[in-house]
């Protein structure tokens, strides 16, 4: 997948499976430490310790129609590919913590890419989800949190189309203003 934004999707898919009511992303951007570090949280079903520990295992899925899971293998790749680490925390019942550092120079590390059309399918998902985004970089920081959202919006739904623009546009400029040099 050449867009972090893609991992970040594969991967909140699994916790809306899991049953997650808040999925959680933090990415915290490092320059002069150079790390990339994406951190994504869900209160859903989680995992058993023997599911968990069946992770080493590429070709390892617990759904039925394809044998073959490959979101977690992927983004871990992706991670170990540009000296980084990747780590999965689990307790059942209570939920799951994924994380997955990249050095942040890395040739191979991927764009963000489209995170506002990521985080847009999260929120139009069919059932009601919250989605809570940290963006740092450097010192900087972007937050965008559905609570919060919710508490503006009263009663219009996420599905009307000038919410979608205003939260996609709020999302892209939080983003690029975040990578504005401070003069
Ligand atoms: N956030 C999560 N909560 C609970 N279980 C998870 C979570 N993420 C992954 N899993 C478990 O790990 C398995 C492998 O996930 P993945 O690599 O994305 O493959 P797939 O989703 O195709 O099965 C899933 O089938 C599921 O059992
Ligand atoms: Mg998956």
């Amino acid at each position: 997948m050449n867009e972090l934004s893609l991992h970040i999707l594969d991967i909140c898919q699994n916790s809306i499976k899991a049953d997650a009511n808040l999925i959680t992303i933090i990415i915290e951007e490092d320059i002069n430490n150079n790390f990339y570090k994406i951190i994504i949280g869900d209160d859903g079903n989680g995992m058993s310790e023997k599911t968990l520990s069946e992770f080493s295992d590429p070709f390892f899925t617990t759904r039925s129609t394809r044998k073959v899971g490959m979101g977690v293998p992927l983004f871990k790749m992706a991670a170990k590919m540009c000296n980084g680490s990747f780590n999965v925390d689990s307790i059942l019942e209570k939920g799951t913590v994924i994380s997955a550092i990249f050095e942040h120079n890395h040739i191979d590390r991927a764009p963000l890419g489209d995170i506002d059309e990521t985080l847009m399918i999260l929120i139009l998902n069919e059932r009601d989800i919250d989605v809570y985004y940290e963006h740092i970089f450097n010192n900087k920081k972007y937050i965008f949190d559905t609570r919060e959202i919710r508490k503006v919006l009263n009663n219009i739904p996420f599905t009307d189309y000038s919410v979608i623009m205003w939260i996609k546009d709020n999302i892209k400029n939080g983003i690029k203003n975040l990578q504005k040099e401070v003069t």
